[in-house]
């Protein structure tokens, strides 16, 4: 029966990533205690906050990887918390070599605002799905619900706990591959803000600078339906992100869609592409019925000189995904639905590579592989 010694185990736990900060346990200095005595470990891991989502995954994590190289070993794990010194040290030293997205040239990040003229013509389901899309894809996905009075995203993808906050850094949740922000991570939906003007500019700065996103691929901004604010505050911080506007078949949501596309090019958005929404429905029988009329996506596009990058099939089944926090793209992947949103998010890769070349995502050594 072979043992472990200490170095051996060492090194495997350098191979754990925190699940939240997406480091390794071992450059995060998380390990606190480590005693190996012959087939007996026991290690001691620093939290960021007591009731840290962490706390279950190392619990499962940590034997698991231990007993697939050492198989008859007995493995504890315990726990301490970060006292509010450490979790600032660890707070400034993350901030220090992960920029945010808005940091410049030097960011790998594509920033991507989905924006459309009105409300209920899909820009949050094509936000989440293109974000899932993409994270399936293999890129690394941060998803900021902008649309702080109206914010759907949360529920969409079932996240209802609180972000960790660490000194002054807020540590997004992670759901799917994506890592999400949204003012209804903090507030509840009965109990809207009432944010505007340098309030509302604040608290986007905030959620581009004080959130650990960690560079990712790409950063997608789910934006309030209109013309108004919160543009025209992303296009101050992220000048030149790019801009999808999403439209729905019919002339006159075109028509609005637009001029709320040229609105954000003045004040600094780069109009990207089109995505028409609720483009036709499909009875059973096979029927194709375009029940919104046709043409506004085409007719947007060419409007802007930008791609149509796809035009998405109704489906009754949408709603329901998203009220069980399920994007489509993962839950029915094989449905017209989610295959249009696949190839929008291909398009988009297309149009815009992540800089300077794609990142994969580390995956986490689930099950000790
Ligand atoms: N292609 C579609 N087929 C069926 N329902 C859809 C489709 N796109 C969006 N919906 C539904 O329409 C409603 C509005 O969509 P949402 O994404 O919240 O719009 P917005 O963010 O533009 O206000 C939601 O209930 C959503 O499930
Ligand atoms: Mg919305």
């Amino acid at each position: 029966m072979t043992t472990p010694n200490r170095d051996q185990v060492v090194s495997l736990l350098g191979e754990i990533q925190d699940p939240e900060l997406h480091r390794g346990l071992n450059e995060l200095h998380m390990v606190r205690n480590l005693s190996v005595e012959g087939s007996k470990v026991t290690v001691t891991v620093a939290l960021t906050v007591p009731n840290s989502a962490s706390r279950p995954y190392y619990l499962e994590v940590i034997p698991a990887k231990i007993r697939n190289a050492f198989p008859h070993t007995k493995v504890d794990v315990d726990f301490v918390v970060l006292s509010e010194d450490e979790r600032l040290a660890l707070s400034e030293s993350m901030r220090k070599d992960s920029p945010s997205p808005m940091a410049g040239s030097d960011s790998k990040t594509r920033v991507i605002a989905i924006g459309s003229g009105k409300g209920g013509v899909g820009k949050s389901t094509t936000a989440v799905n293109l974000a899932a899309s993409l994270a399936k894809g293999g890129y690394s996905v941060g998803l900021l619900d902008a649309d702080v009075w109206g914010f759907s995203v949360p529920r969409m993808l079932g996240i209802y706990e609180k972000p960790s906050v660490l000194g002054d850094l807020i540590v997004p949740p992670e759901m799917f591959g994506v890592k999400v922000v949204s003012i209804g991570l903090f507030t509840s939906e009965e109990n809207p803000v009432m944010w505007r003007g340098p309030m509302l500019h604040k608290a986007l700065q905030q959620f581009l600078e004080d959130v650990h996103w960690g560079d990712p691929d790409y950063l997608l901004l789910d934006l309030p339906p209109g013309t108004g604010d919160v543009a025209m505050s992303i296009a101050q911080f992220i000048p030149g992100a790019a801009m999808i506007t999403v439209t729905t078949p019919q002339a006159v949501a075109e028509k609005v869609a637009q001029r709320a596309a040229f609105m954000a090019e003045k004040t600094g958005l780069k109009p990207t592409g089109v995505i028409e929404n609720m483009s036709y429905f499909t009875c059973d029988h096979g029927t194709r019925y375009e029940l919104f009329g046709r043409g506004g996506g085409e007719t947007l596009a060419q409007r802007l000189r930008v791609p149509l990058l796809g035009q998405i099939p109704m489906d009754p089944n949408l709603m329901e995904f998203a009220d069980k926090g399920a994007p489509i793209v993962l839950q029915a992947p094989d449905s017209a639905v989610a295959q249009a949103y696949d190839l929008c998010a291909k398009e988009l890769v297309n149009l815009l590579q992540p800089k300077p070349k794609a990142k994969k995502r580390i995956s986490l050594p689930l099950g000790g592989n």
